[in-house]
């Protein structure tokens, strides 16, 4: 056996995509199940982007391009999002990459030195803890409230600021994967501020901006003097249903985007210049198909809550962004003596022989998420439907869980969730 790393023995792996694997096994063993567990789209990637992806393998535009991308591409992206969010930003402003995860790592290389405090708030996207201890900086978790609709605090930033020995970043996801929390312009304003009187940088992961169901996206780089102090990440996966294509890109000060530009040229040299092609298309020619794509996920998040609302134990708070929804199934959880990801798994494997949900429990994104679930939208609405009318069924077979808890004992609750 070859000797590994302590980086890569004590990492953890998002686990939206292992379930992900079990799902696909127990599909390929004839089990019908619906996959709601990883945040990707039912729909096709834009029609523009297809066709421009086609075309640039038809032309031959296959060879290498610049570390920083596609120059047409980042001009692109930096007239859309000045356009959209209200920020100036330039081509200049602007690196590729493949998606917003890999600006996770990116930015923590390109910022954080070891013992750093890094202030996240909780449930989180699984991913950033990983990409901080490949620095070895500190995670300082603050945790998200229900009461505050699951909105950052800039009194946790304050707090941070004030009594971390070493605080140097803070991570911002709005609107927030797993929770649906959306920040407001006055919430991000208030943690500005705090940002501007200290020397903390900001990483604000911006995959859901077209998905904000009242209002409009607000980004944190429309605040007085942030472009010198973030790095925007944003993403083709959600807006443009393209996740496979892998392709993004971040909004950062010029010599932030240069060193983020050295760390792609010494590893994956640059993004794929045909997903580059085809998301530029898509920037161009594709914003109709996705307000359509957007306005068809609102309305499947609606048709979730509403399903998931009338099951009994399960609480829904109504996301005011992203295609998540994240119900409070503590009390469930306690009748039944399981853990929510032992729910969740249950749903897929153990509750029948025939048909599963795949779903995701909260602790996947960190202790602050246990006893809530996480489905996303990700099936055409009769399939959500069908999902919908299996949970009481299966919540309702005691014996089923019985035997689940007996060949899977990780899985029994100890205590029970607390619940308020
Ligand atoms: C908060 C958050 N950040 C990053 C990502 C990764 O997106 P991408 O596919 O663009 O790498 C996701 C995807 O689910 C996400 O929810």
């Amino acid at each position: 056996m070859a000797r590994l790393s302590a980086l890569v023995r004590n990492l953890t792996a998002e686990t939206a995509f292992t379930v992900l694997a079990a799902a696909r096994a127990l599909k390929a063993q004839g089990k019908d199940v619906v996959e709601l567990e990883i945040g990707d789209s039912p729909f096709p990637s834009t029609p523009h982007a297809k066709r421009a992806g086609i075309l640039a393998i038809e032309e031959n535009q296959t060879g290498y391009c610049p570390s920083l991308g596609l120059p047409e591409f980042r001009m692109a992206a930096a007239e859309v999002v000045s356009a959209e969010f209200g920020y100036q930003a330039t081509s200049e402003n602007i690196v590729v990459g493949s998606g917003a995860k890999p600006f996770e790592q990116f930015f923590a290389e390109a910022v954080l030195d070891p013992g750093d405090g890094v202030l996240i708030f909780s449930p989180h996207f699984p991913t950033y803890l990983p990409n901080l201890e490949r620095r070895a900086a500190r995670a300082v978790l603050a945790p998200l409230r229900v009461e505050r609709e699951f909105r950052p605090d800039p009194a946790d930033v304050r707090r941070f600021v004030a009594t971390d020995p070493q605080p140097r970043a803070i991570f911002l996801n709005s609107p927030h994967n797993p929770t649906g929390g959306v920040a407001t312009r006055a919430d991000l304003a208030a943690i500005a501020e705090v940002v501007r009187g200290s020397d903390l940088m900001v990483f604000s992961d911006e995959p859901y901006c077209h998905m904000v169901w009242s209002g409009r996206h607000a980004s944190i780089l429309a605040q007085p003097g942030m472009l010198e102090r973030t790095v925007a990440a944003y993403t083709f996966s959600k807006s443009y249903s393209m996740s496979g294509w892998r392709i993004g890109f971040a909004v950062a000060a010029p010599d932030v985007v240069q060193a983020i530009g050295k760390l792609i040229n010494t590893t994956a040299s640059c993004s794929p210049p045909l997903a580059q092609r085809a998301a530029c298309a898509a920037l161009i020619s594709d914003a109709e198909t996705r307000d359509v794509y957007m306005e068809r996920f609102r309305r499947k998040v609606e048709r979730l809550c509403d399903g998931l609302e009338r099951i009994d134990g399960f609480r829904v708070v109504r996301p005011a962004g992203t295609f998540y929804v994240f119900p409070d199934v503590r009390s469930v959880c306690n009748r039944l003596g399981i853990t929510s990801h032992g729910l969740a798994l249950y749903l897929l494997e153990g509750a029948d022989d025939e048909f599963g949900v795949a779903c995701l429990g909260g602790e996947c994104f960190g202790e602050a998420g246990s006893g809530f679930l996480r489905f996303s939208c990700a099936e055409p609405d009769e399939r959500i439907d069908q999902a919908i009318a299996f949970l009481p069924r299966a919540l309702d077979r005691p014996d089923r869980v019985r035997r689940y808890l007996e060949a899977n004992s990780q899985f029994v609750l100890s205590q029970p969730y607390r619940v308020n």
